[in-house]
């Protein structure tokens, strides 16, 4: 794993939809480090424990982070002002494993979607499902445009898109795709776990409560099965993406 610390510079920091905000950070040794499905781990001020965040996208000197004001940390960094200095503890974690020749679909659920953004850049000819509880909550969906024509939108109460879930979508294009590729909360998770079980490979990313990022303190720690055999990994250095197969889907 190669991460570090460094201060990078907010020079974006944008309300998207009702309480996400769309930040740009700029730092041109960590930045270019970025792989698709890996997070960061931010300093915010005031507060001890750093609050990790996915990588929505990368440029050569920037990463972009799209977060959802959810409690303290998240609210001062709502507020922070362009200019300000930020640290952060970049890149962290092993994301999606991505290969060639596989048609991918990337399923996204609510403040999970950000990180398929780049991820699905990776891959030739994605198919990209995204949903949100209404339309107040919709996001990126113009970033995806640019990338595929293969691209759904579901909502919990029809309000934008398709009226339904992203499993619903998910199943009736099972058939195009080889790989699934899912973030989002684990209700929605264990669902498209359960749509791919024998037809075909998922790959899911979690958000469990973290404390260092970096595999030192155990707050991640959390219980996989891999065949037969249950151990503890913690996903903060061995996730946040697993197979499917692998995790215990505990609401
Ligand atoms: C790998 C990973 C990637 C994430 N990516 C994103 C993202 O791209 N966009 C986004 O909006 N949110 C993301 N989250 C969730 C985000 O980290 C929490 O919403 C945030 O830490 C809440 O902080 P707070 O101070 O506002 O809330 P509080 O509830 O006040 O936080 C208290 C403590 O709990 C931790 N905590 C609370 N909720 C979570 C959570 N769901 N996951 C991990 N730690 C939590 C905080 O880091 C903090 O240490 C991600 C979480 C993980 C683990
Ligand atoms: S957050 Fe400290 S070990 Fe994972």
């Amino acid at each position: 794993m190669i991460y570090d610390t460094r201060p990078f510079k907010l020079i974006k920091n944008e309300e998207i939809a009702r309480g996400i905000f769309d930040w740009t950070v700029e730092n041109r040794e960590l930045s270019k480090l970025a792989k698709c499905g890996q997070f960061v781990n931010i300093k915010v001020p005031g507060k001890t424990l750093r609050r990790p965040i996915s990588i929505c996208d990368a440029g050569e000197n920037t990463l972009r982070l799209v977060f959802q004001v959810k409690g303290e940390g998240t609210e001062i960094m709502s507020q922070m002002k362009v200019g300000d200095e930020v640290e952060i503890l970049a890149p962290l974690g092993n994301g999606f494993e991505i290969k060639d020749g596989k048609r991918y679909c990337f399923v996204g659920g609510g403040i999970g979607v950000p990180p398929l953004l780049f991820s699905a850049k990776q891959t030739k000819n994605p198919m990209i499902i995204t949903g949100f509880r209404n339309k107040d909550l919709v996001i990126l969906q113009d970033d995806f445009k640019k990338i595929t024509d293969a691209l759904y939108l579901a909502t919990d109460d029809g309000s934008a898109g398709i009226h339904g879930f992203v499993t619903d979508v998910l199943k009736e294009h099972l058939d195009e795709i080889d790989e699934v590729c899912a973030c989002g909360p684990i209700p929605m998770l264990k669902a498209v776990a359960d749509v791919c079980r024998g037809k075909v490979k998922c790959q899911v990313s979690l958000e469990e409560r973290m404390g260092c990022g970096i595999g030192a303190c155990l707050v991640c720690a959390c219980k996989t099965k891999v065949g037969n055999e249950e151990m503890m990994t913690q996903v903060c250095r061995y996730g946040p993406v697993y197979d499917s197969e692998e995790v215990f889907y505990n609401e």
